[in-house]
């Protein structure tokens, strides 16, 4: 087991958080490059200089074990049975669960029958994992205007699924070497969820008590998450000013100061923040990449990642572009262009973005801001999971968005690395729950003027039964798919021309459930009411809306077969169309 390194002198410190928040950032202090190597147990030592001393950094750094894990071993009996029954899946198969094959570099077919497994090792605890995150590379033509390289560093490999596993372990290790945090202590932080999860994963592994205040926009799935881990939540308003005493911030540091043995983590202003990403992420992306490197591109919540990793990265090359990423209504875009607070605003964006700036955020290291609004951050973030595979949340598809503006502008041998920070599992019930999307309009809007039926019906799930199937599954497909109402053939449900006997609406299932029949033991067709009118998804979309004023329910019937739309479904659908002429 790696002992892992003592917390070595900081680099570049930030300055402890004042009273009242500052509006301007500290003056850096000035750079001591050769005064600790990332990881290097002896303060005292001499920096070597030139090639030699990126070498010696990098392989002090990044712990043996960590190297050995991305070595090749040889495939197992069950690796080559795992693969084969994948590969006995074939193109109809895959078609069949709504998967398209393609050609080129990421067909599922042209992958090798056996792949030699990654070597695993024993650990002492999860915490001992965290770091060493594999780069991706994002595939040829994923943007036809791209011709650079661009590698993808999946944060969401970490323990915790989020890049923020990092900074918790080091703020906790270094609160612990300091006497900051004693056995038996609590750990106080405000995080928009991430940082949390961390510190809870650390709390629980080495016993503290954790008490987490995040502002109420954040998901449903971090608030349990960090319950899982033991933790007490406090949920703060959203969007009250860093004055207000209900800001998050201010009401954790009543918390700790309320707590016997309470630690604030302060994450926006403990320099063991950029410190963590200095000393590991940094090197880590120089070592992978072989020291070739051409421009880095990361979002700012603290500042803490971009800002740590940029320092390492700047000190092995200076040509190395790094690129920070906003949302519109954050400060920090704003700031850096003009050296003035602009007035905020919303974002529904997580984890990036802040209303003020923090002591972990550093001016000078950003070359370029990129402010990315937040449809386009989701529908890149949804296109990462259905094109390449990575289930990622919002700011990696906000990240991914600001770094192909800046590729399209690189040449074909030049590199760059976009840090995505965490997973989707977080965002299942936000980014990829389509509802949300359309709620919150953050799916493309469509014209007025040229919209069709198909336009507005495109996201509605979709279930057709056939009669001889129980009622038991479209009472599921209602209830829990918000299907309605339930087509019912006589032949094949895949095939467009079969035979439409009915559909089953909610209201006639719910009298079936009121009379306490057993939808087990009956039949679809025993439940059927008269199919509504039937309408063809290429008319225009005041067809629907016309259908609609005459019947509860249509059903809309393409080259897939049958989907219904209720007067519901219209009202959300309608709200994404758009009676501007340039949409
Ligand atoms: C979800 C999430 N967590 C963490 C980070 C990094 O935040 P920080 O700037 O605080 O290091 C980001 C930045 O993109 C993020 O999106």
């Amino acid at each position: 087991m790696p002992a892992r390194s003592p917390i070595p002198e900081m680099p570049g410190a930030c300055s402890a958080r004042t009273a009242a928040r500052p509006s301007m950032p500290r003056a850096r202090r000035p750079r001591r490059p050769s005064a600790s190597w990332a990881g290097c147990d002896c303060r005292s030592m001499r920096a070597p200089t030139g090639e030699a001393a990126r070498r010696a950094r990098l392989s002090s750094t990044l712990s043996s074990s960590r190297q050995a894990s991305v070595s090749a071993g040889n495939a197992t009996e069950s690796d080559t049975d795992l693969a084969a029954s994948v590969c006995r899946l074939g193109p109809i198969e895959y078609a069949a669960r709504g998967r398209i094959p393609r050609s080129g570099a990421n067909c599922p077919m042209e992958t090798p029958l056996t792949r030699p497994p990654r070597t695993s090792q024993i650990y002492t605890n999860v915490l001992d994992t965290i770091g060493g995150t594999p780069l991706i590379r994002l595939p040829e033509g994923f943007d036809p205007e791209v011709r650079c390289e661009v590698l993808l560093k999946l944060e969401a490999m970490n323990a915790s699924g989020c890049v923020k596993s990092r900074i918790a372990l080091r703020l906790v290790e270094a609160a612990e070497a300091s006497g900051a945090l004693q056995p038996g202590g609590t750990i106080v932080e405000c995080t928009s969820g991430n940082t949390g999860v961390g510190l809870c994963m650390a709390a629980a592994v080495k016993g503290y008590r954790a008490v987490i205040i995040m502002p109420d926009k954040m998901s449903r799935e971090k608030v349990d998450m960090l319950k899982a881990f033991g933790a007490e939540v406090i949920l703060t308003k959203t969007g009250v000013p860093p004055e207000h005493p209900d800001h998050y911030l201010n009401v954790a540091q009543r918390v700790a100061a309320s707590i016997p043995g309470a630690w604030h983590a302060d994450q926006f202003e403990n320099p063991e923040n950029p410190n963590a990403h200095y000393l590991a992420t940094g090197p880590e992306i120089i070592q992978a990449c072989d020291g070739r490197l051409d421009a880095f591109v990361g979002g700012c919540g603290t500042g803490g990642t971009v800002h740590g990793t940029a320092r390492a990265l700047k000190e092995h090359d200076p040509s190395i572009q790094i690129i920070g990423v906003d949302p519109p209504g954050s400060v920090y875009a704003h700031y850096w262009k003009t050296g003035e607070l602009p007035e905020t605003g919303p974002y529904a964006v997580e984890g990036v973005g802040d209303d003020m700036i923090p002591g972990t955020w550093n001016r000078e290291l950003i070359d370029a801001y990129e402010v990315v609004e937040d449809p386009e951050s989701f529908a890149m973030t949804r296109r990462l999971a259905a094109e390449c595979g990575l289930f990622v949340g919002g700011s990696s598809g906000m990240a991914l968005t600001a770094a192909l503006r800046h590729a399209r502008r690189m040449g074909p041998e030049q590199r760059m690395v976009v840090l995505l920070p965490d997973s989707g599992s977080r965002y299942l019930s936000k980014i990829y729950s389509d509802d949300w999307m359309k709620d919150g309009g953050f799916v493309p809007r469509v014209s007025a003027e040229t919209a069709t039926v198909a336009d507005l019906a495109r996201d509605r799930p979709r279930a057709t039964l056939r009669g001889s199937d129980d009622l038991a599954s479209a009472y599921k497909h209602i209830a829990d798919r918000d299907v309605d109402p339930v087509p019912v053939v006589a032949g094949d449900p895949d095939d467009p021309r079969t035979e439409l006997l009915g559909v089953i609406d909610a209201e006639k299932l719910a009298r079936h459930l009121a009379a306490g029949l057993d939808l087990e033991a009956l039949q679809a067709d025993s439940c059927l009411a008269p199919a509504p009118p039937v309408i063809d998804p290429a008319a225009p979309w005041t067809a629907l809306q016309e259908a609609l004023q005459d019947s509860p329910a249509v059903l809309i019937q393409d080259e897939r077969g049958y989907v219904g739309c209720t007067r519901r479904d219209l009202l959300r659908s309608l709200a994404r169309l758009s009676h501007d002429q340039d949409v």
